[in-house]
C-alpha cells in the first residue's frame, strides 16, 4: 500500500499540498494535527489546561473520525493549545494507532512525525517548509478571513513558539526523516509547491 508522508513546519503549506496530492491521485489523506487539535479543543470545552495529563489522556482515547470535522479545530487558540498537548508522550501513543490504521490502507497523511514515527517506510516522504514570516503572513491572512482580529506580530510570536515547541519536545519532534525531499515554499505559489511534489512523487512511484 502506498504512503506518502508529508511533514512540516506550521503553516508551510502542507495541508493544502496533501489534499491536491489525494485528489490527483485519488488516495485518502488525513491531516494528523486535526487529531491534537481534536483533544486540545475537547479539553477547551470541559475547561481543563491543556496541561492536564490525565484528561488529555482521556480525550485522546476517545477521539473519532467525526470529530476532525469540527469547524472550531481551525481556530487559534485549539491550534496554540494543540502544540501543548501534542507535547505529552502518552497522548501521542493513544493517537499512534488511528493514525497507524489509517496508514495501513495507503494514502497521505501530514503532519510532524510521519516520516520519521508514524510511517518510517513511506514510499516518499516530502518535508515541507517555509520563512517563518512568510508563514506567519499566511496564517495572518487565513485567521481574518476567519474573523478572528489579531495582529501579525502576535501571530509571528505564537508560530516562533510553536515551531520551539515542536522542534524540542522529546518525544517524536518535527524533524526531517532522512530519505525526505525538502522543499521550501518560501517563493513559491500552492501551484509551483503542487507540480514540485507531483514531480518528486512520480519520479518514485508512478
Ligand atoms: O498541523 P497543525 O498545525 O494542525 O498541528 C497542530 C499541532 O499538533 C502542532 O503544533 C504540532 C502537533 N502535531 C504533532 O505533534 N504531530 C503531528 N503528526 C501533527 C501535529
Amino acid at each position: 500500500m502506498t504512503v506518502i508522508a508529508i511533514d512540516g513546519t506550521f503553516a508551510s503549506g502542507k495541508g493544502t499540498l496533501g489534499k491536491r496530492l489525494a485528489s490527483h491521485y485519488k488516495m485518502p489523506y488525513l491531516d494528523t494535527g486535526k487529531l491534537y487539535r481534536a483533544v486540545a479543543y475537547k479539553l477547551m470545552e470541559t475547561k481543563n489546561s491543556p496541561e492536564n495529563l490525565v484528561e488529555a489522556i482521556n480525550a485522546a482515547k476517545e477521539i473519532k473520525p467525526e470529530d476532525l470535522k469540527i469547524p472550531e479545530l481551525k481556530s487559534g487558540n485549539v491550534a496554540v493549545n494543540a502544540s501543548k498537548v501534542a507535547a505529552h508522550v502518552e497522548v501521542r501513543k493513544e493517537l499512534l494507532k488511528f493514525q497507524k490504521d489509517f496508514a495501513k490502507k495507503g494514502g497521505i497523511l501530514d503532519g510532524r512525525d510521519i516520516g520519521t514515527v508514524i510511517c518510517p517506510d513511506a514510499e516518499v516522504k516530502l518535508f515541507i517548509d517555509a520563512k517563518s514570516e512568510i508563514r506567519a503572513h499566511r496564517r495572518h491572512l487565513e485567521l481574518n478571513a476567519n474573523q478572528e482580529s489579531i495582529s501579525f506580530e502576535t501571530v509571528l510570536k505564537q508560530l516562533t513558539e510553536r515551531d520551539t515547541r515542536d522542534m524540542n519536545r522529546k518525544n517524536a519532534p518535527l524533524k526531517i526523516a532522512a530519505t525526505a525531499h525538502i522543499i521550501d515554499t518560501t517563493d513559491m505559489t500552492a501551484n509551483d509547491v503542487f507540480e514540485n511534489a507531483r514531480e518528486i512523487i512520480d519520479s518514485i512511484i508512478f
